[in-house]
């Protein structure tokens, strides 16, 4: 869910030029060729897509050309957003839900961003790369897994390259453990965890004005998420959101870069926690009408996961429970071990180095976090205050555009797309068979024994 806007200021021009070109070796599968401006157009103009425009309209080096959305509230709220900075008005395409095509016909659009509902993502970023446009793609996980073949071979085909936007990646926390990873502080990776452990309960549930914690409304008398999302907690049970928890970990373990995932199971507890909130909430009631859905998502999806190198992870979906956010990430090395507690506050986890730590004993993790903080945090920390999500969205942002820019590939692309969101398809057929193993599969077709990590070497993007 997007967090309350506090933008920070203007962006330095110096900071946005960057340094030169890095040396560290481009994937070069599929990538953009050099640009000075990006011309964006944006699919989905709802809260997460007013994030990225906050953030695209304080780049001089990005113009937002377009918006495609069905819902004349979203493509307000979007005009207002970028009228905030005094940029020009976007074209509007809101003429139902396939006039992001003729969004797509334009020749003035280089890239798109796809913020619209899930089950839209792959569809829309499949046509967007048939049309010629690079593609950026919001978080979820995909519907069905064949969608994750049909994109990764339209990558292929037409050679556009696609970004799985995955804003966690860069939460300064989980950068500086990732620093203390490749500096081999944590010996080597054997287990770690993540997962999506947040209270959605006033976000699956509305009034349809007052977007959080106002009714017991979803569908189409609900408002923002409340819409759509709700809905996959009816018809499906699986692990629905798994990159904000796995994109991380992934990226520590080098999945699709010299590792792989190979299998995994998933089990779901009972569903409780919506009929519950419904039931007790002021708005609701025993007799709502809502009170008689029967959500088939279970409150608690616990995915375990084993890669190529022999590592294994641990995914937990918790969204339907009262808890306080937490994504519940651990990182457990040969030497030592990381645990977050809260929201990425660099004070707020615990940490141990069998060689540096008292024997036995847990550590705060500030002294740690500030001390292997990550080149990129290290320059652009100040550009990113006020960004949404406690300033990572401004780094997600910020990698997408300067790879466009540089015309390098990006730094999660379409096989992590690809392999990330296939695990909630192979996770209900998981659930479906009882905890039943299943076979991931190798969306590089080979490829990942010689492809080399890219994601934020240095202090560029
Ligand atoms: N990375 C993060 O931290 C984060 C946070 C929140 C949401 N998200 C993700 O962002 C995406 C959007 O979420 P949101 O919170 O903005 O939801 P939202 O409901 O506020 O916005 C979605 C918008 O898509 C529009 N839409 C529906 N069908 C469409 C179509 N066919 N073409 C174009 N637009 C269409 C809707 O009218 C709505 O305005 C989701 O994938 C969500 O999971 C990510």
């Amino acid at each position: 869910m997007p967090t309350s806007i506090n933008r920070r200021n203007f962006i330095k021009a110096s900071a946005l030029t960057g340094a030169a070109l890095s040396l560290h070796d481009p994937i070069k599968a599929f990538a953009s060729p050099k640009k000075e401006k990006i011309r964006i157009g944006i699919i989905g103009s709802g809260f997460r897509s007013q994030e990225h425009i906050g953030n695209f309209c304080q780049r001089p080096d990005v113009e937002v050309v377009a918006l495609a959305d069905p819902q004349q509230r979203s493509i307000n709220e979007a005009i207002a957003e970028i009228k905030k900075y005094n940029r020009p008005e976007p074209a509007i395409y809101k003429n139902g839900d396939y006039d992001y095509k003729n969004l797509l016909k334009r020749d003035d659009i280089d890239a798109v961003v796809i913020c619209s509902p899930w089950e839209w993502h792959s569809i829309q970023a499949i046509d967007a790369m048939n049309a010629g446009k690079a593609v950026g793609v919001e978080v979820c996980g995909a519907i069905k897994l064949q969608e994750c073949w049909d994109v990764v071979n339209t990558s292929e085909k037409t050679k556009m390259p696609l970004m799985m936007m995955e804003n966690v990646c860069y939460r300064r926390d989980i950068m500086s453990v990732m620093n203390m990873v490749r500096k081999g502080m944590f010996g080597e990776l054997l287990h770690v965890q993540g997962g999506y452990e947040h209270d959605l309960r006033g976000v699956l549930f509305n009034d349809g004005v007052t977007a959080y914690d106002s009714g017991v409304e979803f569908g189409k008398h609900a408002y923002s998420e409340a819409q759509w999302r709700t809905n996959h907690y009816v018809n499906r049970n699986g692990e629905l959101y798994p990159t904000h928890g796995l994109g991380p970990v992934a990226v520590m373990l080098d999945v699709n870069k010299g590792n792989l995932l190979t299998r995994l199971s998933s089990v779901a507890t009972k569903s409780k926690g919506l009929h519950r909130y419904i039931v007790n909430h002021p708005k609701g009631g025993p007799n709502h009408p809502n009170a008689k859905v029967n959500f088939k998502q279970g409150d608690i999806v616990t995915t375990q996961l084993q890669t190529a190198n022999g590592e294994t992870i641990v995914l937990t979906h918790d969204t339907s429970s009262p808890r306080p956010y937490n994504l519940g990430f651990r990182v457990q090395g040969t030497n030592g071990i990381w645990i977050d507690n809260h929201a990425g506050e660099l004070n707020a986890g615990l940490i141990h180095f069998e060689d540096k730590s008292k024997h036995h004993s847990w550590e705060n993790t500030e002294a740690y976090m500030k001390e292997h903080d990550h080149p990129l945090w290290k320059k652009y920390g100040k550009d990113a205050e006020g960004a949404g999500h406690g300033g990572m969205d401004f780094f997600v942002d910020h990698a997408f555009i300067e790879c466009l820019k540089r015309g390098v590939e990006f730094p999660m692309d379409v096989y992590d797309y690809a392999t990330w969101y296939s695990i909630t398809p192979l996770s209900e057929k998981s659930i479906a068979e009882s905890g039943q193993v299943q076979h991931i599969p190798d969306f590089t077709r080979g490829k990942w024994k010689n492809r080399k990590q890219n994601f934020a070497l240095n202090d560029d993007y």
